[in-house]
């Protein structure tokens, strides 16, 4: 059974998040979302609700778990045992701060390999904040966010 580990903030999830999970899916038996909860960070939506879209949107993926989870990735790597984690990068930003980052967590624990996908070309210009901006200012979000969620950001945004 190989079983990857997606983690992130999703504040709100958006389908460049959509298009990492889907892709994942498909290529390991089992995919577990990680939701960062972090008591430090004020986001947008709490980590209870974040877990709860992202539920939502996945639920025509069999294969996809949704948890939350608090302190370092590295740590949920060795609590789980889940020695592969996906991120997307969409950038050359993203590149070197998502190697950074694999680095660190490799660091942290040898086990761990990060694998970095490339961001499909539609959802290339998405992120969870680019998503925040435009609702806060009543844009047209269907593009962007799973048509599943798109109420709940709606109603946190009205
Ligand atoms: O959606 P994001 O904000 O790009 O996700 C970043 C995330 C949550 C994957 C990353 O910040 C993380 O794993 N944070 C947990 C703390 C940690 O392990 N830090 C060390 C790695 S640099």
């Amino acid at each position: 059974m190989k079983t990857c580990l997606y983690p992130g903030s999703f504040d709100p999830v958006t389908q460049g998040h959509m298009d990492v999970i889907r892709r994942a899916a498909r290529m390991f038996d089992t995919v577990v979302v990680g939701v960062l909860h972090n008591p430090d960070k004020t986001g947008c939506f709490p980590v209870e609700k974040r877990v709860e879209m992202l539920k939502k949107a996945c639920r025509d993926l069999p294969n996809v778990e949704v948890i939350a989870y608090g302190g370092l990735l590295a740590q949920l790597t060795r609590e789980t045992g889940i020695s592969i984690v996906i991120r997307g990068v969409r950038n050359a930003s993203d590149l070197e701060n998502e190697t950074a980052m694999a680095r660190i967590n490799r660091q942290l624990n040898p086990e761990l390999e990060t694998l970095l996908l490339p961001a499909s070309p539609e959802c290339q210009e998405i992120s969870a904040s680019m998503v925040r901006q435009l609702a806060a200012f009543g844009a047209d979000l269907k593009p962007f966010v799973p048509p599943e969620v798109l109420p709940d950001i709606l109603a946190a945004f009205s």
